[in-house]
């Protein structure tokens, strides 16, 4: 396979052609943004089934951190697929599970006893964090930002907020859930600034909210994510992550930290909130934890727990290739140093953006941590309106040289490759988008 990118049929080529409108007939409506229809993958590089290859900056949306088909991974989930795929953890013991579960209570953060319960992807394990909060809590109502992604089932979505999209004609959806606006410093809801705002919008909740409108002692769980994905990759001032611990801390309100995005190594650390050196009753886990394979999970701290069985289960959580596969791809991020490796590429591609705002005023707003980076794209500088035309015309331009990119935001780009991309893939990756940015007025 190529280790660059390379268009020999400009894309969509007749084979991709064939599958997008087979699939137009067959599959659900979802969000679709190119049409790639990718045959085989390696490390960084995806090559599509008319034999184009192009430079991956989606990692399949935050999932392959140690790059695509990675060989330890496979050779581990090949292994496990031999042995035993399932029996079903709800009713029986397996011990590949145990293996994963000491794993993950040893890395995340938190020097408390924790246990885990295994998913099948990232809303589940939100979920299951909804359950275990009103459960051990016995109380009912639940703090979330606006611009949150938390998924998409009925109470993970009532805690997502990023998009109206994504909660027209399902209302009334769970009950009790209050949304404050996120520390989005670039589009400040209260229109202050950073730093002599003090995180106003973080004071708001105990000053404001908890005085007036929500009793906090009945409130379960505040769920946040240490940088806001699907909402535009908005990364808040340390200050605002420390200020809502110190609220929740004085309510005694659990904490949740949704990783699923910004967890396994992608932010420079394994897990993001390690940034702020806080650590949250519960993370939900997901996306980068299995190389591709479904699975996610919620960390807790063990005093949480259920207690009770049929309290909450599930059949394929912790599927056993599935955690097979979560096991070599931790391996390969500690071993590989990958979360070090994102914390240096990071830097790179955030200087190019940077040079690249300099030139070009389309892009209104440069931010990102590790190898979670992304351009905020405005009409005008000044009065910032979205340029929302112009992400398309860009991820267009992208892909028909090679490079796959994923909006976020309402006019955000974001640049989130595998943490094992080549350097000389990064940048022409980067070329290619800064051509497309060029060619968009
Ligand atoms: C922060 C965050 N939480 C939860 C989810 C939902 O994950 P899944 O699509 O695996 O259900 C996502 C998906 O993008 C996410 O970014």
């Amino acid at each position: 396979m190529q280790k660059k990118a390379k268009i020999k049929i400009t894309p969509p080529g007749p084979k991709a052609r064939k599958i997008v409108s087979k699939d137009h007939k067959l599959i659900a409506t979802a969000t679709k943004t190119s049409p790639i229809a990718a045959k085989q993958a390696k490390g960084a590089i995806i090559e599509d089934v008319d034999g184009n290859t192009y430079i991956d900056f989606t990692s399949g949306v935050g999932v392959v951190n140690c790059g695509h088909c990675h060989p330890k991974i496979v050779e581990s989930v090949q292994k496990q697929a031999g042995e035993l795929m399932h029996f079903a953890g709800t009713d029986f013991y397996y011990d590949v599970q145990n293996d994963l579960a000491e794993t993950l209570v040893n890395i995340t953060p938190g020097k408390f006893a924790k246990k885990v319960f295994f998913t099948n992807s990232g809303t589940e394990a939100n979920e299951c964090a909804i359950k275990l909060a009103k459960w051990s809590t016995k109380r009912s109502r639940f703090i979330s930002f606006i611009k949150a992604f938390h998924g998409r089932t009925m109470g993970s979505l009532t805690l997502t907020a990023s998009k109206t999209v994504h909660r027209e004609r399902y209302f009334p959806m769970m009950p009790g859930v209050t949304h404050i606006p996120y520390a989005y410093c670039y589009r400040c809801a209260y229109k202050m600034e950073y730093p002599d705002c003090d995180v106003w919008c973080a004071k708001i909740l105990d000053e404001v909210y908890f005085n007036s409108l929500v009793p906090p002692g009945e409130v379960a769980a505040l769920f946040f994510e240490p940088v806001q994905g699907e909402g535009g990759y908005i990364v808040p001032p340390k200050k605002f992550i420390e200020e809502i611990r110190k609220i929740t801390k004085k309510h005694e309100i659990i904490m949740v930290d949704d990783e699923v995005q910004a967890g396994f190594g992608r932010t420079g650390k394994m897990f993001a909130v390690e940034h702020h050196g806080i650590e949250p009753e519960i993370l939900c886990l997901a996306k980068g934890m299995g190389s591709g394979m479904p699975i996610g999970a919620t960390v807790f701290n063990a005093q949480y727990d259920f207690g009770v069985s049929g309290a909450h289960s599930n059949t394929y959580g912790g599927n056993l290739v599935a955690c097979a596969s979560a096991l070599a791809t931790i391996e390969v991020i500690k071993k590989g140093k990958l979360s070090q490796r994102a914390e240096k590429l990071g830097k790179h591609v955030s200087k190019r953006l940077y040079e690249m705002k300099d030139k070009y005023p389309l892009i209104g707003d440069v931010r990102g941590i590790g190898l979670m980076q992304a351009v905020e794209l405005v009409k005008n500088i000044k009065t910032k309106q979205p340029a929302e035309k112009e992400v398309d015309k860009i991820l267009v331009k992208s892909y028909k040289n090679g490079l796959v990119l994923l909006p976020c935001g309402t006019s955000g780009i974001r640049f989130i490759p595998p943490l094992v991309i080549e350097e000389s893939q990064l940048d022409q990756g980067l070329d290619i988008f800064e051509k497309a940015l060029k060619s968009v007025k």
